[in-house]
């Protein structure tokens, strides 16, 4: 149950639009891998989408990335990360602690985005979908950033039991 062959204690950074399938490639690995903003917002406020809960979600974030990848646990950070600047402070935990860098960049065309984006538990409004989809970098930019390992979405075989 490794579609990604991600090595130990490794940082696997989800990189795509809402919709784009970043929370579906996650649950085929272990709960407890995977951080996620929209859940800590939850936690905090009852509602994923508050985003006035975004400071403490990343703290929340923070706290459990740097407990796991000091422990040489793998992690996936499934939150769109379509910013240079969160990806680049990611990035630096795990080469802090010393750890593989991996991402999967979620190329799936707009329109794609959108139908899924509107069968999800939470439909987040389409101008948000498509500004998230128009920021997505491109593979070369990833591996300038410092990303050791870059799998596109559409290349993960799918399984019996998932789709991607
Ligand atoms: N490869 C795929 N093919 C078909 N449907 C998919 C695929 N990946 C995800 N989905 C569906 O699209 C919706 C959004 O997927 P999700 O993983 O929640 O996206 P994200 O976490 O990026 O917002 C879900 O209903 C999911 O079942
Ligand atoms: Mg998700």
């Amino acid at each position: 149950m490794n579609p990604l062959n991600l090595p130990a204690g490794a940082l696997c950074v989800l990189i795509g639009p809402p919709g784009s399938g970043k929370s579906t490639l996650a649950a085929r690995y272990p709960d407890t891998w995977r951080l996620c903003l929209d859940f800590y917002r939850g936690l905090a406020t009852d509602s994923e989408a508050d985003q006035s809960a975004t400071p403490v979600a990343a703290e929340i974030q923070a706290l459990l990335l740097d407990a796991r990848l000091s422990r040489g646990l793998n992690t996936l950070v499934d939150s769109t990360n379509v910013l240079p600047h969160i990806r680049a402070g990611l990035i630096a935990r795990a080469r802090y602690w010393q750890r593989p860098i991996a991402a999967v960049l979620f190329d799936v065309p707009l329109a794609t985005a959108e139908q899924q984006n509107a069968r999800r538990s939470r439909v987040v409004p389409r101008h948000v979908v498509r500004e998230l989809h128009q920021m997505l970098p491109t593979v070369d930019q990833l591996r300038a950033e410092g990303f050791g390992t870059v799998h596109l979405a559409s290349e993960i075989p799918a399984t019996a039991d998932a789709p991607r």
